[in-house]
């Protein structure tokens, strides 16, 4: 069905195909024939393989990854697509209009994207009110990030407004500190900076912990452009701070194979299938370190089971998609 509608949603500007996309998949989703619509073509019983890891079970290891739904409003409808789990945002603590526009590129022939959205979201209040709203029909993850104001200094204060807001409301929470659009948050990833940083929102978790008597783990999020001495580093730092998972990669800076090609230069990060090998190779060397002592969840340019299967077997436990929705559909 999807093949039948991206000749006109590839009309458009991809920003706003992408909203319309999201629209029409909400507005069938509010009648009951919609949703039975929905679920019958696209849900899926598969038992064999449900996965648990971080104490969650995941009745499949099929995620829709960040940056599609950053203010709660399409769970219900995305819950009905087949994956085994969501994950929302990337949120932060105030609203923020992102970017100027155009800052979305498709690059069709290499079934590619370059994005330069810089955290456009409604803010965590909004956030967390439309994601009561919508229940909780499947698993879902919340992905949250600091203001572009804010300083590096004070950027744990951000993530600890961002883990209250949410701790009580998800599975999981993800700490994006790879963005390539915010400047300075790669930094983050500094190991002069990553320890203190991660326990900084550890203390912050042990407390909603016992307050709530629930343990809501946290997944860092990573940047595909790190070489392979700082992802040795950064497993080492996650171990010792005790982190849940790590989810590997968002997008990339550089242009994998873009010589003379214009549209590379568009500023942003690059995602989908020139991303694939880099994002692999990361979650090689983190396996490597890490030897399943703490999950890995792997995302970058998957887009059919082949590429799914050998990021499970380079050492992923989950993975997720995002750009192949774009050129594939649900
Ligand atoms: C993203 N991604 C992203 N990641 C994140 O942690 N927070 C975000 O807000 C966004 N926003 C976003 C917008 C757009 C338009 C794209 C294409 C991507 C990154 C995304 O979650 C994923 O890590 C990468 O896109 C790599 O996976 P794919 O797209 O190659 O499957």
């Amino acid at each position: 069905m999807y093949r039948t509608v991206r000749p006109l949603l590839f009309a458009l500007d991809p920003e706003t195909s992408h909203t319309l996309g999201l629209r029409a998949l909400q507005a069938a989703y509010r009648f009951p024939m919609g949703q039975r619509m929905l679920t019958r073509l696209y849900s899926h019983n598969t038992p064999q393989i449900a996965t648990r890891i971080m104490g969650i079970d995941f009745p499949n290891p099929i995620c829709l990854a960040a940056g599609l739904d950053k203010n709660s409003e399409y769970i219900g409808p995305l819950a009905c697509l087949g994956f085994g789990w969501i994950e929302l945002g990337t949120v932060t603590p105030l609203p923020q209009v992102g970017n100027p526009r155009p800052r979305l590129f498709r690059i069709s022939e290499r079934l590619a994207v370059i994005n330069r959205m810089g955290f456009n979201n409604q803010g965590i209040h909004t956030f967390v009110e439309n994601l009561k709203r919508a229940g909780h029909p499947c698993i879902i993850g919340a992905n949250i990030g600091k203001d572009k104001d804010t300083p590096l200094e004070r950027a744990s204060n951000d993530y600890i407004t961002g883990i209250n807001a949410v701790y009580t409301a998800v599975d999981y929470i993800a700490i994006n500190i790879s963005s390539p659009n915010t400047p300075g948050l790669r930094d983050l990833q500094d190991e002069n900076i990553l320890f203190q940083f991660l326990t900084t929102l550890k203390e912050a978790q042990t407390r909603l912990h016992q307050t709530h008597g629930r343990y809501v783990p946290l997944a860092i999020k990573i940047s595909p452009d790190l070489t392979q001495d700082q992802l040795r580093q950064i497993a080492h730092t996650l171990r010792d701070a005790q982190i849940d998972a790590v989810i590997a990669t968002n997008t990339t800076l550089t242009r994998p194979d873009f010589e003379n090609d214009p549209r590379g230069y568009e500023a942003g990060g690059l995602s989908g299938k020139p991303l694939a090998p880099l994002a692999t190779h990361a979650v090689k060397v983190l396996f490597d370190e890490l030897r399943g002592q703490i999950p890995i969840i792997g995302v970058g340019g998957i887009s059919n089971a082949m590429d799914a299967w050998e990021r499970l077997i380079a050492g992923a436990d989950l993975v997720q998609i995002y750009t192949a929705l774009i050129y594939e559909g649900p």
